[in-house]
């Protein structure tokens, strides 16, 4: 696992964002994992700023995100179709974008489904993740035994607090979602975790003490070959 720290949160995007345009040249129709939740937002709009300068085309490029709330409808503000609609599918041009669905019917018949329609693209050349402040990937939240392929999953008390700030009074927040298993994660060939803010400091520490915590779903990048983490000068403070 490569580390590298940065200054602030947007040096880490800026950075992180080169590395996507190398990828889209040296091979346009890549296969991207995307992720959801804050810390991406600031690459997505280092994207978008290069798309409507030229820089990075994704017009041949596939994507594939990591999890949805469930239930979830598409167009509800708070699913993860509108967060990635928002910052990133309304504003470049992938060729195609791929998002488990909140509403199917059948959520375990969904998590099939996806699975094979990220194999039937190949696999994922780049898989983008953030981290909760549990040590969650995609939501594969702390657990005894963790799920291969996409899973419908119960969120963590840990991840239904963090994100309660994003649903209004009124609003039920899902308590669980469809989520890219550990393995799908641990099959794409190259993996950039961005870790920024002061309140990701614990968790960073605790993925670089190079020991695998069971209970840190995280910790399983420590046995992939390719992982960089991008982290930003707070969420590195505790190293
Ligand atoms: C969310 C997502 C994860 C994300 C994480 C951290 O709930 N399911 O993919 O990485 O929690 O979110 P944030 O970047 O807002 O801290």
């Amino acid at each position: 696992m490569v580390k590298i720290v940065l200054d602030t949160a947007q040096d880490v995007a800026a950075q992180v964002a080169k590395i996507y345009v190398k990828q889209l040249k040296d091979k346009p129709d890549s296969v991207l994992g995307l992720a959801t939740g804050s810390t991406p937002v600031a690459l997505y709009g280092q994207l978008v700023k290069k798309y409507q300068a030229g820089e990075i085309d994704f017009s041949k490029a596939r994507s594939f995100n990591l999890d949805e709330y469930y239930p979830m409808k598409a167009d509800h503000p708070q699913s993860y179709h509108y967060f990635m609609k928002e910052h990133l599918f309304d504003k470049v041009n992938f060729a195609s974008s791929s998002i488990p669905s909140g509403e199917a019917k059948d959520p375990k018949a969904e998590c099939k489904r996806y699975d094979k329609e990220i194999e039937d693209a190949g696999g994922i050349d780049v898989m983008l993740l953030g981290i909760g402040h549990n040590g969650h990937v995609g939501f594969n939240e702390p657990a005894v035994t963790y799920s291969m392929g996409t899973g419908f999953v119960d969120l963590s008390d840990s991840s239904i607090s963090a994100n309660k700030r994003y649903f209004s009074a009124d609003e039920v927040q899902p308590t669980k979602a469809i989520t890219m298993g550990i393995g799908d994660i641990f099959r794409s060939r190259k993996i950039i975790l961005i870790i920024t803010g002061e309140n990701k400091a614990k968790i960073a520490k605790k993925l670089f003490e190079n020991q695998i915590h069971t209970d840190v779903p995280a910790c399983f990048l420590l046995l992939h070959p390719d992982v960089t983490v991008y982290l930003d000068k707070d969420a590195a403070s505790l190293i």
